[in-house]
């Protein structure tokens, strides 16, 4: 069930661009980076997927490639890879819908008030959505398990309809599986080859260098900050 909180009416709504091809790149590279940083944070769920990797593409990490090239259907085997894949999509939903309501359409809230819908745009909350307790246990915390268990768990598997970043119905995202392959093999090219962490710090004091206390301190402060840094590192 979801909140009336999590829907938004916005007055005066004109039409809606849906997702596009650059929008679902953008997605995707952000997605990647978020992963990234949940892993760096969660070093005991990094090393369950490194081991899932080495299970299902052996330990030598450069025939990767041609192991997925001969049979792409390894990716169907990355059970936890695709649980974690969909928990960062929960936390950290890139994408989000809105329609636009009509005559014929109103809303009903829990105490049951009817809203109607006519001239409004509807935003769906996606954040709000998933980070919602009802719907989530632990709702903040990063935990990819919670796609792998049964509903007599204490993580319960998620409800229907709870887990919408690339929502639901006939209006779908239509290049879902499409993503869900790509971002897997990043994924499994990447994961067992990199440590990635943030550095955020070290960027700070490389943009602040040379510049004098008052460089140093509007760098600080933020100012003349390119795009935050991540660093690569070879295992
Ligand atoms: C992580 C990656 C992606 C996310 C989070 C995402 C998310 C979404 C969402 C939320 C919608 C629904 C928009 C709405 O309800 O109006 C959507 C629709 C759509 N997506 Fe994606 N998407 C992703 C990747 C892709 C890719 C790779 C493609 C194509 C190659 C794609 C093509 C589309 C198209 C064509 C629609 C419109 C479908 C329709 O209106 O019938 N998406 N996507």
């Amino acid at each position: 069930m979801v909140r009336s909180t999590d829907i938004v009416l916005v007055t005066g709504g004109s039409g809606f661009l849906g997702s596009h091809i650059v929008d679902a790149i953008i997605a995707e590279g952000r997605f990647q980076v978020v992963a990234y940083h949940l892993l760096s944070k969660n070093p005991d769920i990094l090393v369950q997927l490194r081991d899932e990797h080495d299970r299902v593409f052996v330990p030598e990490t450069s025939t990767t490639a041609n192991r997925l090239k001969e049979d792409p259907s390894l990716l169907n085997k990355c059970k936890p890879t695709q649980a974690i894949i969909k928990e960062t999509l929960r936390l950290y939903a890139p994408a989000a819908t809105m329609r636009i309501g009509n005559a014929e359409c109103s809303l009903k809230t829990q105490r049951g008030v009817t809203v109607p819908a006519d001239n409004f745009a509807i935003l769906m909350q996606n954040h709000s959505i998933h980070r919602n307790t009802r719907l989530w246990p632990r709702a903040d915390e990063f935990l990819p398990e919670r796609w792998l268990v049964g509903p007599e768990h204490e993580l319960k598997f998620p409800k229907v309809g709870a887990w919408r970043p690339v929502e639901l119905g006939p209006r779908n995202c239509i290049g879902q599986a499409l993503s869900m392959n790509e971002i897997k093999v990043v994924l499994v090219m990447t994961v067992r080859n990199f440590d990635i962490k943030p550095a955020y710090e070290d960027f700070d004091m490389i943009q602040a260098k040379g510049k004098g206390w008052p460089g140093q301190l509007l760098g600080t402060l933020g100012f003349g900050r390119k795009k935050p840094g991540i660093e690569y590192g070879l295992v």
